[in-house]
């Protein structure tokens, strides 16, 4: 094997793609309207204090708003959300007109039907090449033991095997 030295955008795409991910909805109320965005690049961080993470790119026009909410909800898009996530990637005005949402008593913004529930805060946030990397303090969650979650892989929604 050897590996290619050209980092072009498209080799890392596709490298980066062959990690299978999930897919998040990172969503909050902004002056009582819910914004958000679809986002694979959830990760878990640390127990103790809890802590997620999240990467969104510096062209994102919804997080200079979500930065500055007290909560931020991620839901964990469950199998069938396929439309779902490209409604929440999309540049449609509305994005979370007629989805099945909900908002927290501090305004985390949270899909109904997900795997996986997360009211969370901003923590700390650094700038990283073209993205923001914001690590997110969790303060509530829950999850649906029975929901099969949205796979990503290789730029293509898939479902987990039994
Ligand atoms: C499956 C999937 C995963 C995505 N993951 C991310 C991500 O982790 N970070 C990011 O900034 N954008 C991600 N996007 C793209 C954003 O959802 C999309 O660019 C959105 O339009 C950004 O909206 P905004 O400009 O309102 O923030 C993803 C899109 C899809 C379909």
């Amino acid at each position: 094997m050897t590996l290619a030295q050209h980092l072009d955008p498209t080799t890392l795409r596709q490298v980066f793609g062959a990690f299978p991910t999930g897919v998040t909805a990172v969503a909050g109320l902004v002056a009582g309207e819910p914004i958000g965005l679809a986002a694979n690049s959830f990760t878990s961080v640390s127990l103790d204090p809890p802590l997620v993470s999240v990467c969104i790119a510096t062209t994102s026009g919804s997080w200079p708003l979500l930065r500055c909410v007290p909560r931020i909800g991620i839901s964990v898009l469950a199998s069938g959300h396929e439309d779902m996530c490209r409604r929440l990637a999309s540049r449609t005005a509305d994005r979370f007109a007629g989805l099945p949402w909900w908002s927290t008593d501090d305004g985390a913004v949270l899909l109904a039907g997900a795997s996986a529930w997360l009211e969370c805060s901003p923590h700390r946030e650094i700038v990283a090449g073209d993205h923001h990397l914001a690590l997110l303090s969790v303060h509530r969650l829950a999850f649906d033991a029975d929901t099969a979650p949205l796979v990503f892989h290789a730029s293509r929604f898939r479902r987990l095997a039994d």
